[in-house]
């Protein structure tokens, strides 16, 4: 596995990547085209396999605070430890650039990405209620550091 920044070239790998990832709510490709404009301070990250991109996540880096936009790994890659990866290196970075606390919301439902964020220290602070489009509540999550 190669882990890399993920850049303005990566978009349309990425939009294609929402429609599998996020079945019910995927980011258009002008969605995640902003994330690269350079207009926000986002940072993306990208897992490659084979020369192509097989999982990618994203935080918003504003020490002291960062708020990770999102994390997605292709379904038949899943449980070999590439999230895990990819938010390592992410975490370790915004850390480097003065970002104590990390928080972002998940879908009550999504036991795995939930499991997965407990394993790296995060803790759930609060719900938002209907905060995603078909109605389901968010669970938010912090990570102190
Ligand atoms: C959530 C997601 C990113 C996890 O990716 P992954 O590469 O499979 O995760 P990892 O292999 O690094 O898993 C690390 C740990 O997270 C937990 N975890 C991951 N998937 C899990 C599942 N399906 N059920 C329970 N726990 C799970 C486990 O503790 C796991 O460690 P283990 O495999 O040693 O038990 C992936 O399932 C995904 O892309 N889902 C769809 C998109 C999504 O919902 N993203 C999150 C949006 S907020």
């Amino acid at each position: 596995m190669i882990l890399r920044c993920a850049d303005a070239n990566d978009i349309d790998r990425i939009a294609e990547m929402e429609k599998v990832c996020f079945p019910e709510d995927p980011w258009s490709r002008d969605m995640v085209a902003a994330e690269f404009s350079g207009l926000n301070p986002a940072r993306y990250y990208a897992a490659e396999e084979g020369g192509e991109i097989v999982a990618y996540a994203g935080i918003w880096v504003i020490p002291p605070e960062g708020y990770i936009t999102n994390v997605a790994v292709l379904p038949e890659c899943r449980r070999k430890g590439i999230a895990s990866a990819v938010l390592q290196k992410m975490i370790e970075d915004s850390l480097a650039e003065g970002v104590t606390d990390i928080t972002l919301e998940v879908r009550v439902s999504n036991v795995p990405a939930i499991a997965l964020y407990k394993t790296f220290g995060f803790e759930e602070a609060g719900v938002r209620p209907g905060y995603y489009q078909d109605g389901e509540d968010a669970l938010i999550m912090w990570r102190h550091d």
